[in-house]
């Protein structure tokens, strides 16, 4: 799993979400997350099929994601669900299929998990993860099914450092993925975030997803705009000092900009 990818959230449907799509293919990018929520994999669909046409990439050069909305849970809504993605972004199968959400009820929870199983089971999908699992939820997960998911997909930024959480699943050999990683942008206005960026000679955003990687958490920064699409990725020809990370480490609030995971059910 290529540990930068694009985000496409907010985005919205629409020949400049195609475009933003082919271009972070065309400018290396091999990595695009989206959802059914999202309402854009049509476009993201047509974006990734042009991004292929230009490159002469393999659908196999790439790694797509998309997620399963609460609305879908439970075991027999799982197949028809993931059908619908995958017609609509024109592909035949997804690399990773997540569950969007644990929901309130934990029985519905593993319901739908067994679900996935299913899919995964029938050689329908790459691979299984979750999204915005608490350790709670992991654990009544795990006591119950018998396929671990790869990935935790869940909020992490330098004011939500997750740090028990990524405890448990280095433990729990479960990778994890960090959304909003830019905190929505507002993360780039850090005083923290924009000296060491000064000392490093990069950009804010570059700090905070080069911070990701260093945690060893696939990142996947959201951009429409295609500098910034370019610049997200160039971020491999730097490192960040111990010192780099303890201070952006030390910048944790535990503050949220999504929902709470124990309380969130879709409304
Ligand atoms: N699993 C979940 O529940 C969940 C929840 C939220 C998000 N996600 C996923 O995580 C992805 C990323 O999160 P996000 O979209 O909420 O926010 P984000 O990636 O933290 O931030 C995106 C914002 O930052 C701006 N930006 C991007 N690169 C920049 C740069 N180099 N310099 C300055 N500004 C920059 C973007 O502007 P422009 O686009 O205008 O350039 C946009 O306004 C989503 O797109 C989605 O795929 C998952």
């Amino acid at each position: 799993m290529p540990i930068v990818g694009l985000g496409t959230f907010r985005v919205e449907n629409n020949d400049d979400c195609k475009a933003s799509v082919k271009h972070a293919i065309e400018s290396g990018y091999r990595h695009i997350d989206t959802a059914m929520i999202y309402e854009n994999e049509d476009k993201v669909g047509e974006g990734i099929a042009e991004g292929l046409a230009s490159t002469g990439l393999k659908r196999s050069d790439l790694f797509i994601t998309s997620k399963l909305w609460l609305a879908d849970y439970g075991r027999n809504n799982v197949a028809a669900a993931y059908e619908t993605s995958l017609n609509k972004l024109k592909l035949e199968y997804l690399d990773l299929y997540l569950m969007h959400w644990p929901g309130t009820d934990e029985a519905l929870m593993i319901d739908t998990w067994q679900g996935m199983e299913d899919l995964y089971k029938d050689d329908k999908v790459k691979n299984i993860g979750v999204s915005n699992f608490n350790i709670e939820h992991l654990e009544a997960l795990l006591a119950q099914v018998s396929i671990k998911p790869v990935i935790n997909q869940v909020e992490f930024h330098p004011y939500l450092v997750q740090a028990s959480l990524r405890r448990y699943l280095e433990v729990q050999n479960i990778h994890m993925e960090s959304w909003s990683p830019l905190m929505n942008a507002q993360i780039l206005d850090d005083d923290t975030v924009k000296a060491i960026a000064q000392e490093v000679n990069k950009s804010p955003a570059q700090v905070i997803i080069r911070w990701n990687i260093e945690h060893g958490v696939v990142v996947i920064p959201k951009s429409v705009t295609p500098s910034r699409i370019e610049e997200n990725l160039n971020i491999f020809d730097f490192s960040l000092s111990e010192d780099h990370i303890e201070k952006l480490d030390n910048l944790d609030e535990n503050r949220r900009i999504g929902p709470d995971p124990a309380a969130f059910n879709g409304h």
